[in-house]
């Protein structure tokens, strides 16, 4: 859906204790692939806990495009009749990922190998955001892509006639790129093998296999190396969508800043190439525990208990950046309130997010009082300690739910107010959040109602 509906203000005021439980929706990296390889796959593949998110809508919607049938049975439970591997058929429309950088690289991926040709289209925000490093690697492949000049969308992807398989070192941490070379892999004969130096959230390798396709994963000097074994008949599988850590870090950092708060989160995944942000609430000496740690849905998962903490600044590692690259908006809200200072280093791919993440916190911490400086390659908040942070500002969030949703979770421990500008986003990948924190007991108000 690329176009966006009309600005929604929204307002978070100083709350009382947050208390509940917070039912987080499904994980989106987990419900596009599952969409995704339901698609690709012979059969019946059935899916609950799938996000309802408008990420993942125009991801069904696309494999519809694509020739599968994808139906919606009730409230996260769906069933993908897929076409099997190569078998796309070409698409009548413009394929419109909306805000997702992850469908249209994914799907990008996908059709490569088949002799078909799709035009992909986003908002304002995915269509100002690089897909060079996905076409690059797809021509290695024998696709051709013809877009908007620096590789922007609206671009024309068209399909490897008589494709061959790939090695490809991925040159930056991205799980997207990675996805998109072991799904084009799967309609190349022979072996197609992905490398990274740095390990990124492994769902694609982890669901591939799950679908019956051939994979390997060694770590070696080089990186993670992956190979892939192509033309696999895919079959259709049950997938349980586990409940998305990204998402479970705003009301956990919320529960964190607000005095007093007490809240239980179940069901969330702690996929190690995920958890990073918990690791690092930890060591800011967060309150929070992990209970009853079980596996659903192929996927280590824990209810998490969190109290509000005093915490401290801390230095976060380039090498954890990958497994929380999503979470930079959330923590560097949470630091704001912390005693001393963060700093988030090996940070550069979130200029090139849902919109430039470093840029976007820092002026908005600025406009709330608090001191920031950035690098090109890291961020660092001066914490103003709990209770400390000024507020009485209006946030820019251009088109990004995730810059959205930190500084609405802030306004609620801020001094004044805080207002963003354009809620609208938090649809994307997390509808329920404002009836979610309201039920927690957090003060978010619509502007204009
Ligand atoms: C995702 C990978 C990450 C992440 C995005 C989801 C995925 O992007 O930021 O929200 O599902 O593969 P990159 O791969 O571009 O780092």
């Amino acid at each position: 859906m690329s176009g966006h509906g009309p600005a929604i203000p929204m307002t978070a005021r100083k709350s009382a204790p947050l208390r509940g439980t917070a039912q987080i929706p499904g994980d989106k990296s987990i419900s596009h692939r599952a969409l995704i390889l339901g698609a690709l796959s012979v059969g019946e593949t059935h899916v609950t806990g799938l996000l309802e998110g408008q990420d993942v809508l125009d991801t069904a919607r696309a494999m519809r495009a694509f020739g599968a049938e994808v139906i919606q049975n009730g409230p996260g439970d769906w069933t993908v009749h897929g076409v099997g591997v190569g078998g796309f058929r070409e698409p009548d429309c413009v394929i419109d990922c909306g805000n997702s950088g992850t469908g249209v690289r994914l799907i990008m991926g996908a059709m490569a190998t088949t002799d078909i040709t799709a035009t992909f289209t986003g908002d304002a925000s995915l269509n100002k955001r690089p897909m060079g490093r996905v076409t690059d690697p797809l021509a290695l492949f024998g696709a051709q892509a013809v877009g908007r000049r620096g590789g922007r969308l609206p671009m024309t992807v068209i399909g490897a006639q008589d494709p061959v398989p790939a090695r490809y070192h991925v040159p930056m941490p991205s799980a997207q790129v990675k996805s998109a070379v072991l799904l084009a892999g799967l309609n190349a004969p022979g072996q197609t093998v992905v490398i990274e130096s740095e390990p990124t959230r492994d769902h694609s390798e982890r669901m591939l296999r799950g679908f019956g396709a051939e994979i390997t994963v060694e770590d070696t000097d080089e990186g993670r190396v992956i190979t892939l074994t192509g033309q696999p008949e895919l079959r259709g599988q049950n997938v349980a969508v586990p409940r998305d850590p990204s998402s479970a870090a705003f009301p956990v950092c919320a529960a964190l800043m607000v005095q007093d708060s007490d809240i239980l989160v179940p069901g969330v995944s702690q996929n190690p190439t995920r958890n990073g942000i918990f690791t690092t609430l930890q060591e800011m000496g967060a309150d929070l525990v992990m209970e009853n740690p079980r596996i659903e849905g192929g996927e280590p998962v824990a209810d998490l208990r969190v109290r509000f903490s005093a915490l401290k600044g801390v230095d976060v590692p380039p090498e954890r950046a990958a497994s929380m690259i999503d979470e930079y908006p959330i923590l560097s809200a949470l630091a704001a309130t912390a005693e001393g200072v963060t700093t988030m280093r090996g940070v550069k791919e979130l200029r090139v997010k849902e919109s430039d993440r470093l840029d976007a916190m820092a002026r908005g911490l600025e406009a709330c009082g608090v001191r920031v400086s950035e690098t090109e390659d890291s961020l660092t908040v001066h914490g103003m300690g709990a209770g400390g942070v000024p507020g009485g500002a209006t946030v820019q969030t251009h088109l990004d739910h995730r810059i959205a949703m930190a500084f609405l979770c802030l306004g609620l421990t801020t001094q004044k107010p805080v207002t963003i500008d354009d809620a609208s986003p938090i649809a994307t990948s997390f509808p329920a959040f404002e009836g979610l924190m309201a039920d927690l007991g957090g003060q978010i108000t619509r502007d204009n109602t």
